[in-house]
């Protein structure tokens, strides 16, 4: 019986949707609950062949049997909610928060149209700057007041206490990135909120003491998307000659690349307080080892790529993505939740 988070160590998109759906898939945890900011989330997520792009709904929708849940401290735009509860089928098990903040088309505007946020932050336009900012203003709407959202709406932290002790498994979602924080990151190029795994716990409503591990999700090299500073940032061409090249999913836009630098690394995983790395993409820098599904399928110089994010870290890589496909995985770890 585990309560594990899940975060993303760099600026986002580590693969953090393929992750959670693989765990929640194989191991279906009695609730699933999303933290994060809101709708600038872009999880891809591929479920029995189907690829889903998801802001939203928890990417752990893979697990039939689990209750999804999402928490006060993510902002909801009801259109999207709406629309990804039919995409993905789970209107009798997914729940908001009465408290949710509610994204308003005033604050998609905004963030589209202001300079500062659409030029140089480079926001993703989805309005949850803009929201964030009503909520410290007390102006924000919240899920109590939306008619379409009735049906849905749950005291979320009761739900998960109540699960915790009861002694059931709780898989607790993050969305972006450690150096997206509005605290902790590359400020003023960030998101509008912290987004570390005790946010995560705040979003949800569980206190620290509930939580036994926290994954940090690697990518096997570092992206960012938006503006804002990444050390060790690629060329065009130098990313196009690795493969490194990723659009967004929500924004479509180019992502730039970097090789994982371990003082970012080393901050990230202090600062969710880390337990294991999920590491994503292995495939993508040694092409050799795709789709392998065990450790003893690796090559030496993946291994080593590895034993190195190990050393550098002190904490161990638990989960290895070889490729796209969802059982394209080598799962080392000891405890399943
Ligand atoms: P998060 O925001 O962290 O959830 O990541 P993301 O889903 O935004 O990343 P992106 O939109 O770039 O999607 C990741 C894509 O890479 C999806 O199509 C996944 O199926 C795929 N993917 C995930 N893990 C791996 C992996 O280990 N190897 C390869 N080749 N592809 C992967
Ligand atoms: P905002 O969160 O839309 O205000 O955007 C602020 C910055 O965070 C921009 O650089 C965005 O590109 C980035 N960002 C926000 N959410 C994500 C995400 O889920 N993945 C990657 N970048 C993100
Ligand atoms: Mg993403």
């Amino acid at each position: 019986m585990t309560t594990t988070i899940i975060i993303g160590a760099f600026w986002g998109d580590e693969g953090k949707g393929k992750i959670i759906s693989y765990i929640a898939y194989h191991e279906h945890p009695a609730i699933i609950a999303r933290g994060g900011v809101g709708t600038n989330a872009g999880h891809t997520v591929v479920y029995q062949g189907k690829k889903y792009g998801l802001r939203m709904i928890p990417s752990g929708f893979t697990s039939e049997k689990s209750r999804l849940l999402i928490g006060a401290g993510v902002l909801v735009d009801p259109e999207i909610f709406l629309r990804e509860v039919e995409l993905t089928g789970c209107k009798d098990r997914i729940g908001v928060d009465f408290q949710a903040g509610i994204i308003e088309k005033e604050h998609k505007e905004k963030d589209q149209h202001d300079k500062h946020l659409s030029k140089k932050i480079g926001s993703t336009g989805t309005g949850c700057g803009p929201a964030n900012e009503a909520r410290a203003r007390r102006t924000l709407r919240l899920a109590k007041e939306i008619p379409e959202l009735t049906p849905y709406l749950t005291d979320v932290s009761k739900e998960i206490n109540e699960a915790i002790a009861a002694g059931k498994n709780v898989l607790l979602e993050g969305t972006q990135g450690t150096m997206l924080s509005l605290f902790h990151g590359t400020y003023p190029y960030v998101t509008s909120k912290d987004v570390s795994a005790s946010q995560i716990c705040a979003d949800v409503g569980i206190g620290p003491t509930k939580v036994d591990e926290v994954i940090a999700v690697f990518k096997a090299f570092m992206t960012r998307v938006g503006e804002g500073p990444m050390p060790g940032t690629l060329s065009e061409e130098e990313m196009k000659k690795k493969g490194w090249m990723e659009f967004g999913t929500v924004t479509g836009r180019a992502r730039r690349a970097a090789p994982i630098d371990f003082e970012i690394a080393r901050k990230a995983v202090r600062l969710n307080g880390a337990t294991q790395i999920a590491l994503t993409k292995l495939d993508i820098v040694f092409p050799e080892v795709a789709n392998a599904t065990k450790k003893e399928e690796l090559s030496p110089a993946a291994l080593e790529f590895i034993a190195n994010i190990e050393r550098e870290t002190n904490i161990p890589v638990t989960l290895i993505g070889t490729g796209p496909d969802a059982e394209a995985i080598i799962d080392l770890r000891e405890d399943k939740l």
